[in-house]
C-alpha cells in the first residue's frame, strides 16, 4: 500500500516504526518515496545503499531466554502466554459436532474441520466491509496449510491395510480431506484470538478442490489427465507445506512432499521413453504411494482414488484416459484468495515445479518488477528465484487472483549459484539459456512448459549450487535481504563440498543423521544494488547451527552458547522492525532437547569475516574458506518457546501491529508407532498434548501474546 494511504493514527507497527524514524529525522527524501509498505515486506525495503542500514531501527530483545527441555509441553518467557486457536479436527462451520478425537469422527466432516499437520500460514487483516486491509490487526483471516498426517490416530486403529491394500475407503476419504488448506476468520478479543467458528468466510480447500493450471505449462501435453483432457485444471493440492502471499492481499501455498503419494510400481518402466524415465526418476515417482491411496476402491476405477496411480494404464497416446501425467500437476505454487471464496484457485506454473517449501516475496516497489524467493526441499536441492515481467502497479493492490494473472503468469525463473568468492548468480532457466534447449544432452527441453515441469532438471543443466535442504526463507523489511535455512543434510558427500555448504562432522549423539551438516545453517544475500530483479547478489552464512559445546573450529561456528544453541533451522519469518523469528524441526539434537523457536537481530551481509571451516570424514580434512557472519550473542540470538514431544515448530504469522504471534506445533507425537505401541494404551503415546491426560495427540496452531500487551519479542530503543 502506497505511504500517502497511512493513518496519522498509528495502527500497525510500521507505522510506529515510520513514526519513531521520521522523529529521528533520518528518513531522507530518497527513501520515503521509495517507501512501500505491506504485509511485512516493509518501508525501507533496500535501495541498498548504506543509507538504509543508518536508518535501521535499533531493536532490544524483551524477554529472557527458555531453557531447552524435552517436556511435553509448550514453554515461554515470564509475561507471555499462548492460547490454543485451531487444532486438528476443529469445526469451521456451524452445525459440525466437537471433534471427537478418538477416529470416529465421520470421514466427509473433515470438509469442514481443520486439517492435519498445521504448517505455513499467513494473518491478513479484514475491515468492516469485509476487504483485505494489511494494517488491521483485530479481525482477519488465517490461511493455514495442512501439510501431512498422523494416520496413527486419525482413525480408530490407524490405517486398515489387508494384502497391501487400503480397504476402507471412508479412511482414504478422510486423509484425502485432512491435507490442504484452511481459511478461518479470527478475532481479536481481551488480547488474544478466537476462531469464528461459523464465519461464512471459513473454508477448506483440500486434495478433491478443483484448481486451474495457469501460466506457460497451462495445456500443455504434459498436463493431460483423464480428469482434464485439454491439461487446463487438475483435482486438489498437497503437500502444502510453507506459504507466501501478494501484495494483492492473496495467499500462496506451495506444494513439497507431493511426489510420495504417486504409486509407480517399477513394471511401468517398461512403458515409459528413456527421456521420461529421466524425468520421473529426477522426481522420486516410483513405488507404492505412502498412504496407499490408489488402492482404494472397489474395482480401482473410481476416479477419486485411481488418479493416485501415475502408470500407463489406458491406450490413448496422450494420457488422456488416465493419470501417467497426474504428478505434472503437484509440485507448484498455488494461489488463493481468502477473500473470494467463488474464484477457484490457481496454480502458477511461471514459477516452476519442485518440492516447493514456499514463496517469500521481495521488497515491493512501484516500477519494479515483483520477486518471490523460493527452495526446493530435498538434499542436494536449488534456490529458486522468480522476477515478475510486469512492474507493479500499486493501483492492482487489493485486487485479489486477477492481478495474480498479470504478475504470477509472466516471468523469469532463476536457479541460484553460489561462488566460493562470496558472490553469486542467478542462472536464468528458459529455454535458449544456460544449456537448456533440445540440444540438451541429458535432457532435451521441448519448450519453456517443459523447462518448467522439469525445473530441476533445468537448474541441473544450468550449474545451480546443490544446497543442504533449503527449507523456509525470508526477506529482511529493513534492508531486502534475503535469508534461507539449510536444515541439514546427512547425505553431503565430503568430496563435494562447498563455499555455501561447508560442514561435514560427525556426532554420535545424533543418531542416523549425525554425519555430515548434522544440524543445518541459515544462508543470506544481497542483491546487487539493492535491486531484487538482479542476476548477481553477495552471500554469507548468517548462522551455523550447533550444541553449545561443540568444536570452535568445525561445528560451533556462530558461538552459540546454552541460551541460544538449535540444531536444524526451519521456519523464519521477519517481523516488521526487522526481527527474525527461527524455527526448528530437528532429528539431530532431540537427546537435549525439543524444538523451538527463536528470535534474532541480524545485521547485515558481509558484517563478519571469511573463516577457515574444518571439516573432516574418517581421517581426511578439509579447509574451506567461506564468509561468516557476525557471531551470535545472547543479545542478538534468543530462545523463545520450546515445544513438544515429537513436534516441529513452524508456521509463522503476526498481526500487523506486531502484538500477536500465531505459530504451529506440528505433529506431536508423531513418531508414536513403534515397539510396544497399542492405541488402547494411552501410556505408549509419545505425546498427549494439547488435550493431555490420555488424548490423542493433536497439531495446533497456538497464538503468543505478551500479558502486558507489547509487541512480541523486541522493543524499540
Ligand atoms: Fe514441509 Fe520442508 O518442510
Ligand atoms: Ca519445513
Ligand atoms: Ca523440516
Amino acid at each position: 500500500m502506497p505511504k500517502t494511504q497511512h493513518c496519522t493514527t498509528p495502527t500497525s507497527f510500521d507505522d510506529i516504526l515510520q513514526q519513531r524514524l521520521s522523529r529521528r529525522g533520518l528518513l531522507k527524501g530518497s527513501l520515503a518515496a521509495a517507501s512501500t509498505s505491506y504485509l511485512g515486506v516493509g518501508s525501507l525495503a533496500a535501495s541498498g545503499s548504506s543509507d538504509v542500514h543508518a536508518a535501521a531501527p535499533k531493536l532490544r530483545l524483551n524477554f529472557k531466554a527458555v531453557t531447552k527441555g524435552l517436556d511435553d509441553l509448550v514453554r515461554l518467557p515470564a509475561g507471555y502466554s499462548y492460547k490454543m486457536l485451531l487444532a486438528t479436527g476443529d469445526p469451521i462451520a456451524a452445525g459440525i459436532p466437537a471433534y471427537t478425537n478418538t477416529g470416529a469422527d465421520e470421514a466427509s466432516s473433515f470438509a469442514r474441520r481443520a486439517g492435519d499437520h498445521n504448517d505455513g500460514m499467513h494473518f491478513f487483516g479484514m475491515n468492516a466491509k469485509g476487504r483485505w486491509d494489511a494494517k488491521v490487526s483485530d479481525r482477519g483471516l488465517l490461511c493455514v496449510n495442512h501439510e501431512a498426517i498422523t494416520s496413527t490416530f486419525l482413525h480408530p486403529n490407524g490405517q486398515t491395510i489387508v494384502e497391501g491394500k487400503r480397504t476402507v475407503d471412508s479412511e482414504v476419504l478422510k486423509e484425502m480431506l485432512a491435507h490442504g488448506v484452511s481459511v478461518v476468520e479470527v478475532r481479536r478479543k481481551a488480547g488474544t484470538y478466537e476462531l469464528q467458528t461459523d464465519s461464512p468466510r471459513n473454508r477448506r480447500i483440500t486434495t478433491m478442490t478443483e484448481i486451474e493450471i495457469s501460466g506457460p505449462a497451462a495445456g500443455s501435453p504434459l498436463m493431460i489427465t483423464r480428469y482434464s483432457p485439454t491439461g487446463k485444471r487438475t483435482r486438489g493440492t498437497l503437500g502444502n507445506c510453507a506459504n507466501g502471499h501478494t501484495p494483492w492481499g492473496t495467499y500462496l501455498t506451495c506444494e513439497e512432499n507431493w511426489a510420495g503419494y504417486f504409486r509407480r510400481p517399477a513394471a511401468d518402466d517398461a512403458k515409459r521413453s528413456a527421456q521420461q524415465l529421466t524425468a520421473l526418476k529426477r522426481y522420486n515417482l516410483a513405488g507404492n504411494g505412502r498412504e496407499l491411496w490408489a488402492t482404494a476402491g472397489p474395482d480401482g476405477n473410481d476416479q477419486r482414488f485411481s488418479r493416485w496411480d501415475a502408470s500407463v494404464t489406458g491406450t490413448s497416446a496422450d494420457g488422456s484416459d488416465d493419470f501417467r501425467h497426474a504428478p505434472n500437476t503437484f509440485g507448484w505454487v498455488v494461489e488463493i484468495d481468502p477473500f473470494n471464496p467463488d474464484v477457484a484457485p490457481k496454480k502458477r506454473t511461471a514459477l516452476g515445479r519442485f518440492a516447493h517449501e514456499g514463496a517469500w516475496p521481495g521488497p515491493v516497489r512501484p516500477g519494479q518488477p515483483l520477486v518471490w524467493y523460493m527452495g526446493c526441499d530435498a538434499r542436494g536441492e536449488y534456490i529458486y528465484k522468480f522476477v515478475s515481467a510486469k512492474a507493479w502497479d500499486p493501483a492492482d493492490a487489493g485486487k485479489g487472483i486477477s492481478a495474480g494473472d498479470k504478475y504470477l503468469d509472466d516471468g523469469r525463473l532463476y536457479a541460484a549459484r553460489f561462488n566460493a568468492d562470496g558472490s553469486g548468480d542467478w542462472l536464468e532457466l528458459s529455454l535458449g539459456q544456460n544449456n537448456i534447449d533440445s540440444k540438451n544432452a541429458s535432457y532435451p527441453f521441448a519448450n519453456q512448459a517443459d523447462v518448467l515441469v522439469h525445473a530441476r532438471l533445468a537448474a541441473d543443466s544450468a550449474g545451480a549450487t546443490k544446497m543442504d535442504r533449503p527449507e523456509w526463507g525470508a526477506v529482511n523489511p529493513q534492508n531486502g535481504e534475503v535469508y534461507m535455512t539449510l536444515t541439514y543434510n546427512p547425505s553431503r558427500d565430503f568430496n563435494k563440498l562447498d563455499a555455501a555448504n561447508p560442514r561435514f562432522y560427525t556426532d554420535s549423539k545424533a543418531g542416523k543423521q549425525g554425519r555430515g551438516n548434522v544440524n543445518g545453517h541459515i544462508i543470506r544475500w544481497a542483491e546487487h544494488d539493492g535491486q531484487q530483479g538482479a542476476t548477481r547478489f553477495n552471500w554469507d552464512v548468517f548462522l551455523f547451527a550447533a550444541r553449545e559445546n561443540a568444536d570452535r573450529n568445525n561445528v560451533n561456528l556462530s558461538g552459540l552458547d546454552a541460551s541460544n544453541d538449535f540444531s536444524s533451522p526451519d521456519g523464519l519469518w521477519f517481523s516488521q522492525s526487522g526481527l527474525l523469528w527461527i524455527e526448528t524441526d530437528d532429528n539431530a539434537y532431540t537427546d537435549t532437547s525439543n524444538c523451538m523457536l527463536l528470535a534474532a537481530i541480524p545485521g547485515a551481509v558481509g558484517d563478519g569475516t571469511q573463516r577457515e571451516v574444518i571439516s573432516r570424514e574418517g581421517d581426511q580434512q578439509k579447509n574451506i574458506r567461506t564468509p561468516v557472519g557476525a557471531e551470535a550473542t545472547p543479545d542478538t540470538l534468543r530462545r523463545f518457546l520450546v515445544g513438544t514431544v515429537d513436534c516441529e515448530i513452524t508456521g509463522l504469522a503476526e498481526s500487523p501491529d506486531g502484538k500477536a504471534l500465531f505459530v504451529n506445533i506440528q505433529h506431536p507425537g508423531e513418531t508414536t508407532n513403534g515397539k510396544g505401541f497399542d492405541i488402547a494404551k494411552p501410556n505408549t503415546y509419545l505425546s498427549h498434548w494439547p488435550a493431555g491426560g490420555d488424548a490423542r495427540p493433536r497439531s495446533a496452531t497456538i497464538v503468543i501474546t505478551r500479558d502486558d500487551g507489547g509487541p512480541i519479542g523486541a522493543d524499540l530503543v
